[in-house]
């Protein structure tokens, strides 16, 4: 048996904002970043919720989020006490308004106690509404939460069902603000769950089906994306893609690339969807041994013609990589900055640290420590996957 999770409402097309005029309640708490205030969204958000009747209070978190600001952003709410949430940016806005709603409506639990197996007792005090301005994470509709841990140099991969947002606002104004850089890592973030839910182990027809869409939306749109700022059907498109891509591995799972994704990202702090976009090649390389037939089919979905699964997945492979050079994404460790000396120093921790992570049991392919070891070493020198 399985639950299936999704938001009790997504709002989408033009003008999806003002739906914030017609929610009830008193107060609401706006979890946003910098950015988003610099380019006016949360004037938006807090004029339209006044128009609603209800009274609002910011709370700035920055990139990445740390264990101690979700901490303070807590505390904040419970002496506000609002009735909603308001997740309110990318990915880590919409991650921090999550882990404060969590310790807000359980003041008593560890933000770590956060698994998909235990029962968390959310929406007794707030409900949760996500607005992102970005196309990657799908936070937005998604069960899982990513909070660093600073001390640890580690990121929490923390996931259960009731974080799954009850309203999700994909309007496609948001995303017309965003710099080329973060259109194409955010894209590679979702381009990534979307693969990723369609080859785990806890893949099902409602997660083939959202992430099949998901991967040919972001093949066609991304480009397009990327290269024109003012093209509003792409960037819409991108948006629906990413929120989609999100829901389809909430009813499945991501993999091995956000266990080498979270555990890189922890230490050294290259954005998630860069790291993403480094990762998504040497993955299906690696686990095509097992699930080539399941590649094969997104290749075709793509529209790629090949007699067997092997040229399939090969040339699904190149499209990746030729996607992720137009976009000017690294195609290595060692092109995404990390140095030499760095890497080599920690790499039996990270092998360590990857053939940990939560995810990695999701993954089709086990991965041996050794075979993590290798791996890496395969990912920051650019090599093909051979093993
Ligand atoms: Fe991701």
């Amino acid at each position: 048996m399985r639950e299936l999770t999704f938001p009790r409402t997504v709002v989408v097309g033009k003008g999806g904002l003002e739906y914030l005029k017609r929610v009830g309640g008193k107060r609401a708490l706006v979890v946003c970043g910098a950015t988003v205030k610099k380019m006016g969204f949360v004037d938006r958000v807090v004029g339209y919720l006044k128009e609603a009747g209800i009274e609002s209070k910011t709370f700035e978190v920055e990139p990445e989020p740390s264990r101690e600001t979700i901490g303070k952003g807590a505390q904040l709410a419970r002496d506000y006490e609002p009735d909603w949430i308001i997740g309110l940016g990318g990915g880590s806005n919409i991650d921090a308004a999550k882990a404060i709603w969590f310790l807000y409506e359980r003041p008593e639990m560890d933000l770590a106690a956060i698994n998909p197996f235990i029962r968390l007792g959310l929406r007794k005090k707030a409900r949760l509404i996500c607005i992102p301005t970005t196309s990657g994470s799908g936070s937005d509709a998604s069960f899982a939460t990513v909070i660093t841990d600073l001390r640890e140099e580690r990121k929490m991969e923390l996931a259960n069902a009731e974080l799954v947002p009850d309203v999700s606002i994909l309007d496609p104004d948001l995303p017309m603000a965003m710099p080329q850089r973060l259109v194409a890592d955010t894209g590679f973030d979702a381009l990534s769950h979307a693969l990723e839910a369609y080859i785990a182990n806890e893949r099902n027809d409602f997660s083939d089906a959202l992430a099949l869409m998901a991967v040919r939306l972001i093949f066609k749109y991304l480009p397009r994306a990327y290269r024109s700022p003012e093209d509003r059907e792409a960037r819409e498109k991108m948006h629906n893609a990413a929120t989609m891509a999100g829901m389809a591995f909430t009813q499945s799972d991501v993999a091995l690339g956000h266990a080498l994704g979270h555990v890189l990202g922890g230490i050294f702090h290259v954005p998630h969807g860069r790291l993403m976009a480094v990762f998504i090649p040497y993955v299906i390389e690696y686990n095509a041994k097992v699930v080539s037939e399941r590649y094969a089919e997104i290749a075709k979905a793509v529209g790629i013609e090949a007699k067997t699964n092997e040229e399939a997945v090969e040339r699904l492979v190149n499209m990746i990589k030729d996607l992720r050079s137009e976009l000017g994404e690294p195609a290595s460790l060692s092109e995404a900055g990390i140095k030499r000396e760095d890497f080599e120093k920690r790499l039996d921790e990270l092998a360590e640290r990857v053939t940990k992570s939560v995810v990695l049991p999701s993954n089709p392919r086990a991965l041996s420590l050794e075979n993590a070891k290798k791996l890496l070493q395969y990912i920051y020198e650019g090599r093909r996957v051979d093993f």
